[in-house]
C-alpha cells in the first residue's frame, strides 16, 4: 500500500493551488467564480513564440535536448542578461530548466544537507520553503515590515544568519507584495554576505521587467559583481512573455553550482521541450516592445484595483511598485462575521468566506508567511477586476461584529 515518503508526508499543499482547486470546483457547479488566485498573465503567447516552436519541429528538432539547453535559447538567454541586466555571463554559467520552479528545485537539490538552513524573507513566494524542505532544508523565516516596504532590512538578515545557513532568498520584484529593491537597499545585503562568505544568494527575477511608475529592476549582481560565485539568478519565460505552459525557466550562476543542478536534472526532466525552447529564443530575440505593452497594462490594471481597495473600509492597500499583485491588509476585519455567519478567525476564513460567499478567489497571506493579507492577482481583465472589487466590497460591507 501506498505510503508517502516522511519529507512528502509533512508538506502542505500550496494555498495557491489549494484554493485555484476549490474555485474550479465552485466554477463547475455553476457558480459565477472570478479567479485572482493565480499569477498567470492573461495575455497570449507572443505570436514570435508560436512561430519559433514551429520552426523547430519543421526543422526535424524533435529528438532528447541537450540536458543544460540547446545552444540557441542558451544564446538568447545570455544576450538577454547583456540586453535587459548588463551582465557579460558565460554559456557555461547558464541553464534551462521546467520552469523557474525547476531551477530552484535544482539548486536547493544540489546543494542543501539535512538540516543547512534557508533564509527567507516574508511575505516570500510559497515554494521556496516547500522546495527547500523537501530537501531536508530548514526555512529561516524573516518578516519584512509593511512600514519598509515589505523590503528586507540587512540588520535582519546579518542576524538571522547562522553557521548552518546555506542560502538567502531575494525575490524582488516580489511575489506577493511588489516590492522592489532599490540600490541601497542591495549595497547594504552585499555588505553583510561579504562577512557571510558561507551564504548563496538565490535571486528570484522572474518579474524583472514588471515594474512602475518609472522604476527598474537592479540585480545584486549589478551591485556586488564580487560577489558572482555566490549569487544565482532565477528567471524565466513565464511572467513578463506570458508563456506560463510552455515551462521554460533558466537559472544564471557560478559554473559549480550549476554543473550540479545539471546533473540533478539530468536525473530528473532531462532537458526541455525542444518546441518549447525554439519558441523561447523567436520571444526572447523579438524587440522588447511587446513586453512593455504588457507591462503598462498591468501598471493601469494597479491602478484599478488599488484605488478600488482603498476605497473599501476596513482593508490597507500598499501600492505594489512591481509584478502583478496587491496585497491588502485585513486586520481590522479579523474577528469578526461575514454576512453568512462564518467567523473570519483569520485571513484563511476570510479568503475562503469569500470565495464561497461572493465568489472571488484570492490567497491568504498567511500561505505566503505574512497575515491578515490577501493576495488578488491583477492578470486579469479590466471588467473581472471591477466586478471582483465590487463583491469584495459588498462582502466587507455585509461583516458584522
Ligand atoms: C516568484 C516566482 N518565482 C518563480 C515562479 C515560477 O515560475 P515558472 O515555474 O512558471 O517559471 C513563480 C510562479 O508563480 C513566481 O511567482
Amino acid at each position: 500500500m501506498f505510503r508517502p515518503s516522511r519529507r512528502l508526508a509533512t508538506l502542505p499543499t500550496p494555498a495557491t493551488i489549494a484554493m485555484a482547486a476549490r474555485a474550479r470546483e465552485l466554477k463547475a457547479q455553476g457558480k459565477p467564480v472570478i479567479s485572482l488566485a493565480l499569477g498567470q498573465p492573461d495575455f497570449p503567447s507572443p505570436a514570435a513564440a508560436l512561430d519559433g516552436a514551429v520552426a523547430e519541429v519543421k526543422a526535424g528538432h524533435t529528438g532528447y535536448p541537450p540536458i543544460p539547453g540547446q545552444k540557441p535559447l542558451l544564446e538568447a538567454v545570455a544576450g538577454k542578461f547583456r540586453r535587459d541586466n548588463g551582465l557579460d555571463v558565460s554559456l557555461d554559467q547558464l541553464m534551462v530548466c521546467n520552469g523557474g520552479k525547476q531551477a530552484i528545485f535544482n539548486a536547493f537539490m544540489a546543494s542543501l544537507d539535512d538540516g543547512d538552513e534557508v533564509i527567507v524573507p516574508a511575505p516570500y513566494w510559497v515554494s521556496y520553503p516547500l522546495i527547500a524542505r523537501m530537501f531536508g532544508g530548514v526555512p529561516v523565516e524573516i518578516a519584512c515590515r509593511e512600514e519598509d516596504g515589505f523590503r528586507p532590512q540587512a540588520e535582519a538578515i546579518r542576524k538571522a544568519i547562522t553557521p548552518r545557513t546555506r542560502w538567502l532568498v531575494l525575490n524582488f520584484p516580489n511575489n506577493p507584495t511588489g516590492a522592489i529593491l532599490e540600490r541601497d537597499d542591495l549595497e547594504a545585503i552585499a555588505a553583510v554576505l561579504r562577512e557571510a562568505p558561507h551564504v548563496m544568494v538565490m535571486s528570484d527575477e522572474i518579474y524583472e521587467h514588471l515594474t512602475f511608475d518609472g522604476r527598474h529592476h537592479l540585480s545584486l549582481l549589478n551591485v556586488a559583481p564580487d560577489l558572482a560565485d555566490r549569487i544565482l539568478i532565477i528567471n524565466g519565460m513565464s511572467k513578463a512573455y506570458a508563456m506560463t505552459g510552455w515551462r521554460v525557466g533558466f537559472a544564471c550562476g557560478p559554473v559549480p553550482l550549476i554543473r550540479a543542478m545539471i546533473k540533478v536534472q539530468g536525473n530528473t526532466t532531462s532537458g526541455i521541450c525542444t518546441l518549447a525552447q525554439g519558441g523561447s529564443v523567436a520571444a526572447l530575440k523579438e524587440d522588447i516592445a511587446g513586453v512593455q505593452a504588457m507591462r503598462e497594462t498591468y501598471e493601469r490594471r494597479r491602478g484599478l484595483v488599488v484605488d478600488a481597495l482603498r476605497r473599501i473600509e476596513g482593508l490597507s492597500c500598499a501600492l505594489p511598485q512591481g509584478a502583478f499583485y496587491a496585497y491588502p491588509g485585513l486586520s481590522a476585519l479579523i474577528g469578526r462575521k461575514s454576512a453568512g455567519g462564518r467567523l473570519l478567525s483569520d485571513d484563511v476564513a476570510f479568503a475562503e468566506a469569500l470565495l464561497e460567499e461572493a465568489h472571488v478567489a484570492t490567497v491568504p497571506g498567511s500561505a505566503f508567511g505574512y497575515g491578515p493579507h490577501l493576495r488578488l492577482s491583477f492578470a486579469a481583465s479590466d471588467e473581472e477586476l471591477e466586478e471582483a472589487c465590487r463583491r469584495l466590497a459588498g462582502f466587507v460591507q455585509g461583516i458584522t461584529d
